[in-house]
């Protein structure tokens, strides 16, 4: 069901507010030391995370005392699913569907004849000479105590393949250096970023590369930034369908590039093919400050913005996080799509990837259907594995009644249903993980398990699910205090149970429990040893 959709960042603030997700702090708040720790009390102070908000900061100071008029907003793009589902115009289980019929059907972008990003423009010496340069945006510090910058998040840097025209936008950091530069840091490995693709064919042809940094418009569009589409796939494409019309876009002022023409903000510029510079610490997704690292210096030619422009940040670091959850809500649904449709592996349910701490991509649970044949399982756990390069060092496949979600019910089954001998497989990994630079060994290899339920086994040791029902109206019906439930909260039978046991549960429960003693009474044996199942003596049905 498709609901209202944002067509850019104002109107979906406005949405948000409506729709009560969305906190204004008129407070003073610096931007430079307390904007960011403040948004990550919601992430770290235990607040649940449907609780989570998006905050809009409309007094934003800075460390100088600097007063800036333009607002601040973090989280308002992913601080929890329901604001990426509220950006898509979906409800949140149709967030993966979405992104396939986005992806198989593109709809091109049309130019704006009135592009509202560049009612502001500020270009080349205005830049520095008159103050209207990066230190004129209010980017706030996103981990104080260990960021050497102030640094854009939300940016969508958008580029152009020399070659083919296709354009990409993906939405890596950036931090600032000066009025007029900054430096860039796309992914270099195998599989990294598509800007980081685009900027080897400029270096081939010692070309600079022109880019801009969108900060701020229509969510869908913005969504498409950390998602991880085909190489040759142009973004303003899958963000229209989307949004189910073309894209609005406008020419870059100084760069031959096309960009959203209802962006907040635009900063222009150009990355030389051969000249990098020394970039971060930062705070990263993976849970440690980055250390400095030679990245892209990018020359601002210009920067053009609404007049009433409202500056975005997405909160990363240690997950879970913004970060995290814009990457989470995208990802599972295109790894459970390929593993489904494209390797037509049966019996697949559900992909979920591990998101506290560990940051989603090492991490995968794959969850299968009772009954699912092992090979099927297998070929799952090489797919999710190899899908992506960077994803999937540890992927564990458990069973469709376990909550892949839920650690305790992963470890149950890693515990009682893997046989770590028969049932893991160490292998080799194609691309590095984020993270594999802090060992010796640049490599990453992976580890499978399958930790399904492989043959038929007793029932789960709970109350049967109808006498948790009735406890459970008892208990409402006593005024004791709300209950939360997690899976499991009743018993199940798991193919290794008979109608003889049966037969005794259900004259127990009916307080006939004799009868099952006069029966076993009369099945006495000599010269056993205790703990022999009756399965294997064979008696009474009580095969199991
Ligand atoms: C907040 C945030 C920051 C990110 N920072 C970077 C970054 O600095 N460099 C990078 O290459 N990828 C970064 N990523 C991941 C990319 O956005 C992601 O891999 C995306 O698929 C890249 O698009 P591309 O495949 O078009 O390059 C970041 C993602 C998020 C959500």
């Amino acid at each position: 069901m498709r609901r209202e959709v944002a067509r850019d960042f104002h109107a979906h603030l406005q949405l948000l507010e409506s729709e009560g997700l969305l906190i204004r702090v008129g407070h003073p708040v610096n931007k430079d030391t307390e904007l960011h720790p403040l948004v990550r009390w919601q992430f770290a102070g235990g607040i649940a995370e449907a609780e989570r908000r998006a905050f809009l900061f409309t007094n934003v100071t800075d460390s100088k005392g600097r007063h800036y008029d333009m607002p601040v907003v973090v989280g308002a793009l992913a601080a929890n699913p329901q604001i990426y589902a509220l950006g898509m115009g979906v409800p949140v289980e149709e967030i993966g569907a979405a992104w396939s019929r986005a992806i198989a059907r593109p709809i091109p972008p049309e130019h704006a004849n009135n592009p509202t990003c560049q009612q502001v423009v500020h270009r080349g010496d205005e830049l520095v000479s008159q103050g209207c340069g990066l230190s004129a945006l209010p980017v706030p510090v996103s981990t104080p105590g260990f960021d050497a910058a102030p640094y854009l998040t939300a940016t969508l840097c958008v580029t152009k393949d020399p070659e083919s025209g296709v354009q990409n936008m993906g939405t890596y950091r950036a931090a600032l250096k000066a009025n007029d530069r900054l430096a860039v840091r796309m992914v270099a490995r195998p599989g990294g970023a598509g800007g980081y693709v685009h900027w080897q064919k400029y270096r081939a042809r010692n070309q600079p590369m022109p880019i801009a940094i969108v900060v701020g418009c229509a969510p869908a569009v913005c969504f498409t930034g950390p998602q991880k589409l085909a190489i040759d796939m142009d973004e303003l494409g899958v963000a229209g369908a989307l949004m189910g019309e073309p894209v609005r876009i406008t020419r870059a002022v100084t760069q031959d590039l096309d960009v959203p023409a209802d962006s907040e903000i635009v900063i222009e510029g150009v990355i030389e093919p051969d000249l990098l510079e020394p970039e971060a610490p930062f705070g990263e997704s993976n849970g440690y400050v980055a250390l400095e690292a030679f990245n892209m210096p990018m020359r601002v030619t210009a920067i053009t913005r609404k007049r009433d422009a409202v500056f975005t940040s997405i909160i990363s670091q240690v997950t879970p996080s913004e970060s995290s959850v814009i990457k989470k809500v995208a990802y599972e649904p295109m790894f459970l799509a390929n593993l489904r449709d494209d390797l037509e592996i049966r019996g697949i349910r559900r992909v979920v990837m591990h998101e506290r701490l560990t940051n989603l991509r090492p991490v995968i649970f794959l969850q299968f259907a009772v009954g699912t044949p092992q090979s099927e399982v297998w070929r799952g756990l090489h797919g999710a594995a190899n899908f992506q390069s960077g994803c999937g060092k540890i992927v564990i496949a458990v069973s469709e009644d376990m909550d892949p979600q839920n650690l305790d019910g992963v470890l149950w089954s890693l515990a009682y249903r893997a046989n770590p001998e028969d049932d893991v497989h160490i292998g080799p990994h194609g691309g590095g993980l984020q993270g594999s630079q802090y060992r010796k060994s640049q490599s990453n290899s992976c580890m499978l398990i399958d930790a399904t339920q492989k043959n038929p086994m007793p029932p789960l040791a709970l109350p049967a699910r109808q006498y948790m029902e009735r406890a459970r109206a008892l208990w409402i019906e006593l005024g004791l205090p709300a209950l939360n439930a997690a899976q499991p909260w009743h018993g199940y039978q798991m193919g290794q149970w008979n109608d003889r046991w049966e037969l005794f549960a259900r004259r127990t429960a009916e307080g006939n429990w004799a009868l099952n003693g006069a029966e076993t009474g009369a099945q006495t044996r000599k010269g056993l040893t205790p703990e022999t199942p009756m399965t294997q003596t064979g008696e009474h049905g009580a095969k199991g």
